[in-house]
């Protein structure tokens, strides 16, 4: 009975310390868990897959050396139902702090409605999009909102200084 007892103790603690790192993924729609099992094998363990699947934090943020990509995957895969500048088109608006699903001021959750899919058009996207390619689009997405900075709650602290609001027609903005 001790022996159990300090086996479900260590069980109770081991996996809070897991729960405390690891951000849990769930379906947009129906809350079930997600695991990342249908993955393309390309593109699984980069370095931003990794650190994401971690601590929730999208290092491609604000990434200068990836922000030509991210665009790039943005306007293949995004912006025909989006909008170019995630102002909404077939699909909802993206560039703004209004969502349909409230998961997706997080980057977990934003992660997850990829991953996932939501409902009619909005498909899952293990299909056609690495995971490390899911997180170019994501920065894209972020990268275009208009809002405050400080309900970006997506960026580091520091990043919320720097961050300039999108501003779709101002022409020279990249
Ligand atoms: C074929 C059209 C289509 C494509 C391509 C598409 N979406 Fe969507 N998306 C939609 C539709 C329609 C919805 C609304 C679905 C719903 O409300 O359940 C949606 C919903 C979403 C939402 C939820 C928005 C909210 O307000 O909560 C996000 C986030 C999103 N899409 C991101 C993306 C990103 C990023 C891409 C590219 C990787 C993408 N979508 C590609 C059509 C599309």
């Amino acid at each position: 009975m001790r022996h159990l007892s300090l086996a479900v103790i260590i069980a109770i603690f081991g996996g809070g310390v897991v729960a405390a790192q690891q951000p849990q993924f769930f379906n947009t729609v129906d809350g079930s868990p997600l695991n990342f099992d249908d993955a393309m094998e390309e593109g699984r363990d980069t370095e931003a897959v990794k650190e994401f699947l971690e601590t929730g934090v999208n290092i491609y943020n604000e990434n200068e050396e990836v922000m030509k990509e991210a665009e790039d995957t943005y306007n293949t895969m995004c912006s025909g139902c989006h909008g170019h500048y995630g102002e909404g088109k077939i699909g909802p608006g993206l560039n703004d702090d209004y969502w349909t699903y409230p998961q997706n001021e997080t980057d977990v959750g934003l992660f997850s409605t990829l991953y996932g899919g939501a409902t009619g058009q909005m498909g899952p996207m293990w299909g056609s999009l690495t995971l490390d390619e899911m997180l170019l689009a994501m920065a894209w997405v972020r990268h275009l909102y208009t809002g405050e900075p400080d309900t970006a709650g997506w960026l580091t602290p520091e990043q919320q200084e720097e961050f300039t609001p999108y501003k779709p027609k101002g022409g020279a903005e990249e």
